[in-house]
């Protein structure tokens, strides 16, 4: 209680400074970021010069930032930082800099706070000195334990959605663009790689140097450091990773290359030079991070077979959606989100096939599907209303696999060939900026809506990005090969066909994650281990077919399962697996013994952002549980 008053009476006192700084709260309809405090409008950083040293004993960054400066008016800059030591600023004209003043304005609790630094007329540099801390959720710092070595420390930063601001004092919002430079100083037996040119070797150094000649969002800054090396795939494509991983890696990614040929004869050349994947230890909180120049990937999708390589096909089509047309605000984020999944499943059926593409397009729905059967309205609206909020509550498949159905609704009204002349157009005419849900509509109408009306009138495109749940004309894929599944089931289901016999010998991943969902919520124990007996799943090693075979064990209450829930949700942290299990684990009072009792022990290992979901989950406070 007495803890509670404190924190009130803390609260009570920022109030005044937050309201008047209007930063964070209140919906914005001209297309202002509501989750950053920068002004672009008075003073723009255009280009970041880092210096970073790495410290693994103290688990922190010793940084210096210096932003070159477009000055339109005023003599505020506003840096957004978050959990940041700040010790100094610096202001000057082109070199000659001296000390100035400099104080934080608080903000909110997911958006931090800002930096307000005064500048003299004539100032185009700004340079702040300062420490990371440990409570920011920017980077996550390994111990050996925690890597495939277990040998070396790690080091990675994930700077999506507004996580930049916590290694970075930046003007952190995906509106505004910047070239970069950086200067990394390691112990020297390790590697440092960023979203960037390495100017100098792939070897081991102690100080590494990077060049970002193109502008992008704060969100795409990423650094990683670790034992790592590098694996050539073809004259552009890589992998790095660990070095008992990267051979692994370089055959899984085999087929990058060619998925990028695919684009390019699509939607344009790759701006980027060139394309590598970064393969990280597995607390790595998402599958995938496209880091421009090197993807950041979980080493969850080795599964041995290429048969989760849709995740590169995705990141890899960020290079074009998001990374070369960005969303200017986190409502927006499905311009970038949903264009990447449309042009994901479009390189999967040319790599790999129409059938390929219609399985991967109706598991995605049926994820859409159950998801948006538990979420408030308002959260299914594409342009959602983030106002107030964290943009990372916007993660959901909403942005995902709606704002997907919506360009594949346009393709099949339009055609397919003049959509693709459209996307083209688009990312063309678009490139290296970012832009709102309103540029994009109005670039529509006149690009393609106005060439066709009779087709335009098909859509109704206020339904689809201001309206929640599905709109009827969703269009959808008819899979041959689950029809199948769909049929043995149901024989199964009948008794007049013995599990064994379904010619799953022959399954790929997609047609298993197909029969695991196909089983619905639950299914009685005796059947659980019927299929187990016929199909080991539980002794599966790949992920994704793990994760979905756990969750129906946990809520069918199969316990053979049980061991190997614990294993997979203490030896990887990606946020996508950890939520549903721990949500099914919730649902008896058993398994919420189990899930506190894993969590107690996982919890340290897991990175910042899936300890932000999980906590939720299982109301898990650091004193009280
Ligand atoms: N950019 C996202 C990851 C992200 C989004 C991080 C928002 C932080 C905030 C990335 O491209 C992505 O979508 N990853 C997916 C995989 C993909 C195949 C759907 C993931 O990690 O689940
Ligand atoms: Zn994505």
């Amino acid at each position: 209680m007495f803890r509670f008053l404190i924190v009130a009476v803390a609260f009570l006192a920022i109030l005044p400074a937050c309201s008047s700084s209007s930063t964070f709260e209140g919906a914005d309809d001209e297309g202002r970021d509501l989750h950053s405090s920068a002004r672009p409008k008075e003073v723009r950083s255009t280009h970041l010069v880092l210096d970073l040293e790495l410290d693994f004993g103290a688990r922190r960054l010793k940084g210096t930032v210096v932003h070159h400066l477009q000055r339109r008016y005023g003599d505020l800059l506003r840096l957004d930082v978050k959990d940041l030591d700040i010790r100094a600023c610096r202001a000057g004209r082109s070199g000659a800099m001296r000390e100035i003043a400099w104080h934080i304005e608080k903000g909110s609790e997911s958006g931090g706070d800002s930096l307000i630094i005064a500048l003299e007329p004539g100032d185009d540099r700004a340079a702040v000195d300062y420490f990371t801390t440990d409570a920011g959720s920017g980077l996550q710092w390994l111990r050996p334990e925690q890597t495939a070595g277990k040998k070396k420390p790690f080091l990675f930063s994930q700077s999506q959605a507004i996580h930049a601001r916590t290694w970075i004092p930046c003007q952190d919002s995906p509106g505004i663009r910047v070239t970069y430079e950086a200067h990394v100083k390691t112990p020297g037996d390790l590697v440092a790689v960023m979203s960037a040119e390495k100017t100098g070797g792939n070897q081991p150094a102690l100080e590494h140097h990077f060049h970002m000649p193109q502008a992008i969002p704060t969100y795409l800054i990423a650094l990683a450091v670790g034992d790592l090396q590098f694996r050539e795939m073809s004259e552009r494509t890589g992998v790095w990773a660990e070095p008992s991983v990267v051979e692994k890696a370089a055959w899984e990614f085999a087929d990058t290359e060619k998925m990028m040929t695919t684009v390019e004869k699509l939607y344009g050349p790759y701006r980027w030079g060139r394309y590598d994947i970064l393969v990280l230890p597995p607390s790595f909180p998402f599958g995938g991070m496209e880091n421009p120049r090197l993807t950041f990937a979980t080493p969850t999708i080795l599964a041995g077979d290429r048969s989760l390589v849709s995740l590169v096909a995705h990141e890899l089509a960020h290079s074009w959606s998001g990374n070369l047309v960005t969303n200017a605000t986190h409502r927006d984020f499905w311009l970038n989100e949903g264009f990447t999944v449309y042009l994901e499943q479009r390189i999967m059926e040319a790599v790999y096939g129409r059938e390929r593409y219609a399985m991967e397009v109706t598991l995605g729905l049926r994820g859409l599907e159950e998801e948006m059967a538990e979420m408030d309205a308002r959260d299914q609206i594409l342009h959602v209303d983030l106002a107030g909020r964290d943009p990372d509550d916007g993660f959901t498949s909403v942005p995902y696999d709606k704002g997907a159905a919506l360009l594949r609704r346009l393709e099949q009204v339009f055609g397919r060939d003049p959509f693709d002349a459209f996307l083209r157009r688009y990312f063309d005419h678009f490139s290296f900026r970012s832009i709102t849900t309103a540029t994009f509509r109005s670039f529509l109408e006149k690009n393609l809506l106005a060439s066709n009306p009779e087709a335009a009138a098909k859509v109704d495109l206020d339904e689809w990005i201001e309206g929640s749940g599905l709109p009827d004309d969703l269009p959808r894929e008819a899979s041959e090969a689950f029809k199948e599944i769909d049929q043995a089931i149901m024989e199964w289901d009948a008794g007049r066909l013995q599990l064994g016999s379904t010619g799953h010998a022959s399954w790929t991943t997609q047609e298993w994650l197909h029969f695991i969902a196909s089983l619905g919520e639950r299914r009685p124990v005796a059947k659980l281990s019927e299929i187990d007996r016929a199909y080991r799943l539980t002794a599966s090693g790949n992920s994704e077919i793990t994760a979905a075979w756990l969750k129906l064990s946990i809520t069918s209450g199969y316990t053979p399962a049980f061991e190997k829930t614990a294993h997979f949700l203490t030896s990887q942290g990606r946020r996508k697996f950890l939520t549903p299990l721990y949500k099914a684990l919730m649902q008896t009072p058993a398994g919420k013994k189990r899930a506190m009792e894993i969590y107690r022990r996982a919890r340290p290992t897991y990175h910042a952002i899936s300890v932000r979901t999980i906590d939720e989950v299982l109301g898990w406070t650091e004193a009280g549980s």
